[in-house]
C-alpha cells in the first residue's frame, strides 16, 4: 500500500486485533513509528511482536476519560491517531440495558470527542485524527439501533471537529460488511451470510481488512480531505 509514512508517529487506538492490527503491521512497514493502544496490553505485546519497526504499547480505556488523560500524559507530540474502538450494544429495544447503551457511545462518540480535546494540542498541525463509523447508520435494521445512532453521530462529530481543531484533519472510515474476524462467531453460518452479503450490493463482494486499511491510509496521507466520511461498504448504504 502507497503511504510514505517515514518518520512519522501514528498512534493506532485498537491495535490488538482485527483492522487496528493489520493497520499498525502496514504502517510499520510504510516506516511510520507506532503508539499501539487499546484496553489489552496482552493483545497489544501482541501486535508490537509481529511489526518491522519500532513500536510503544500504551493501554487506554476510551469508555474512561481518566484513562485517556492518562494516555495524553504518556503519549507526548504525534502525527496522526486511528481509533477502531467500538463496544456495540446489540439487541431488541425490549432487551437493551441503559448502562451498556452508554459504553457504545463512550467508545465510539464521547471517546473520540475526548480524545479530541485532551490531544489536539499534541498533534502536528499536518496531522489527523480517523475514527471508524459503520454502514448501519445508513441502512438501520432491527436490533442494530445503538449502532446506527453512535455510527451516525461519529459521522457529525468528524464535521464538527474537523472545523474546531482545525488545520488538525478529522475523518472517518464507514466499513459495511467487513470480514475481518469480527463475524467467525456465525460459524457454520458466516459464509452463507457472507455470500448473501455478497449477491446484495453494488460491488458484489464482501470487504476486506485491507480494503479499510487503504482507505485509513488515504484520510492520513491526502491533506485535502478532512470532515469527511468514506465509505467503504461496496455501496451498501445504497440499496
Ligand atoms: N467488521 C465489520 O463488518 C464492520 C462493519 C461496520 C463497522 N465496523 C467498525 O469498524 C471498526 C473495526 O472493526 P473490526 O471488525 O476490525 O474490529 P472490532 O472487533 O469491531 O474492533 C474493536 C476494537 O475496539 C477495541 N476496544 C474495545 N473496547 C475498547 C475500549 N473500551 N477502549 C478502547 N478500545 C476498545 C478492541 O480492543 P481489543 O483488541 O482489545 O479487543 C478492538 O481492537 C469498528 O469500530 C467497527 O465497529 C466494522
Amino acid at each position: 500500500m502507497s503511504a510514505d509514512l517515514s518518520g512519522r508517529r501514528l498512534v493506532v487506538i485498537g491495535a490488538g486485533s482485527r483492522t487496528g492490527r493489520r493497520l499498525a503491521r502496514t504502517a510499520s512497514a510504510a516506516g511510520a513509528e507506532l503508539v499501539l493502544a487499546g484496553p489489552d496490553p496482552r493483545k497489544l505485546e501482541w501486535t508490537a511482536g509481529e511489526l518491522a519497526g519500532p513500536a510503544t504499547v500504551l493501554p487506554v480505556d476510551l469508555t474512561e476519560e481518566a484513562s485517556i488523560e492518562a494516555l495524553a500524559a504518556r503519549l507526548g507530540r504525534f502525527d496522526h491517531l486511528v481509533s477502531t474502538a467500538a463496544v456495540p450494544a446489540n439487541g431488541p429495544l425490549a432487551e437493551l440495558e441503559p448502562a451498556a447503551v452508554r459504553r457504545a457511545f463512550d467508545a465510539k462518540v464521547i471517546g473520540p470527542l475526548l480524545l479530541a480535546k485532551h490531544l489536539a494540542g499534541q498533534i502536528a498541525a499536518d496531522g489527523s485524527l480517523t475514527f471508524f463509523s459503520g454502514v448501519a447508520a445508513w441502512r438501520p435494521v432491527p436490533g442494530r439501533t445503538v449502532m446506527a445512532t453512535t455510527n451516525g453521530a461519529l459521522a457529525f462529530l468528524v464535521r464538527a471537529l474537523a472545523v474546531e481543531i482545525a488545520p488538525v484533519r478529522v475523518n472517518a472510515v464507514s466499513p459495511g460488511i467487513v470480514d475481518t474476524g469480527s463475524w467467525d462467531g456465525l460459524g457454520a453460518d458466516k459464509a452463507a451470510f457472507l455470500a448473501s452479503v455478497a449477491a446484495r450490493n453494488p460491488a458484489r463482494r464482501v470487504g476486506t481488512t485491507d480494503d479499510l486499511v487503504k482507505a485509513v491510509l488515504h484520510a492520513i496521507d491526502n491533506p485535502y480531505v478532512t470532515g469527511t466520511v468514506l465509505h467503504v461498504d461496496g455501496g451498501a448504504r445504497l440499496v
